[in-house]
């Protein structure tokens, strides 16, 4: 059985999966260091040199290619996987998809200082990609209150699955 974390850049998703997979029986899956390690690539060096529909052809390709064969993993997807094509639908057959809600404020407070997001550059155009998103992040299975510290949000995660 896989967990899946979506959510927006920053709403914490990497370090709650890290702490799952560091506490409990799950092995952390990190959609984009997959795709970084398969393009030998950083996010943002493929943003710029191909553009992003090529990144979300990859996103899309690893979840057939990749995730798809995941057994017992916490799965840490980017904040636009979900949201592109009919991943999300895909993703919720792998596994429990949690959406780890957060408000944009929040958001901008953790990320403010963190350069690697290129989606973030221009706060306006983050703005309207995150209202547009919240629709689509709530069709997961599950939604967590992600302002909370992750030893709870991996807690209230683990007593979902497990009741
Ligand atoms: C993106 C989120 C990033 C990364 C890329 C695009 C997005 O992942 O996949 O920069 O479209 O929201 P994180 O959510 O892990 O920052």
């Amino acid at each position: 059985m896989n967990i899946i974390l979506i959510g927006f850049m920053g709403s914490g998703k990497s370090s709650t999966a890290r702490f799952i997979s560091r506490n409990y029986s799950f092995r952390f899956v990190d959609s984009d260091r997959i795709i970084e390690k398969k393009l030998k690539m950083s996010v943002r060096e493929i943003f710029e040199n191909f553009g992003e529909n090529f990144f979300r052809s990859i996103e899309r390709n690893i979840i057939s290619s990749n995730l798809s064969f995941c057994s017992d993993c916490v799965i840490a997807t980017g904040g636009g996987l979900p949201c592109h094509f009919n991943n999300i639908e895909l993703l919720k057959k792998i596994g429990w998809v949690f959406y780890l809600k957060l408000s944009f404020k929040d958001i901008v407070n953790r990320v403010k200082n963190k350069k690697n997001r290129p989606l973030l550059d221009d706060i306006e155009t983050a703005r309207s990609l995150f209202d547009k998103r919240t629709s689509c992040y709530e069709n997961a299975h599950f939604i967590i209150d992600a302002s909370r510290n992750t030893e709870e949000i991996a807690r209230d995660i683990i007593f979902k699955i497990s009741s």
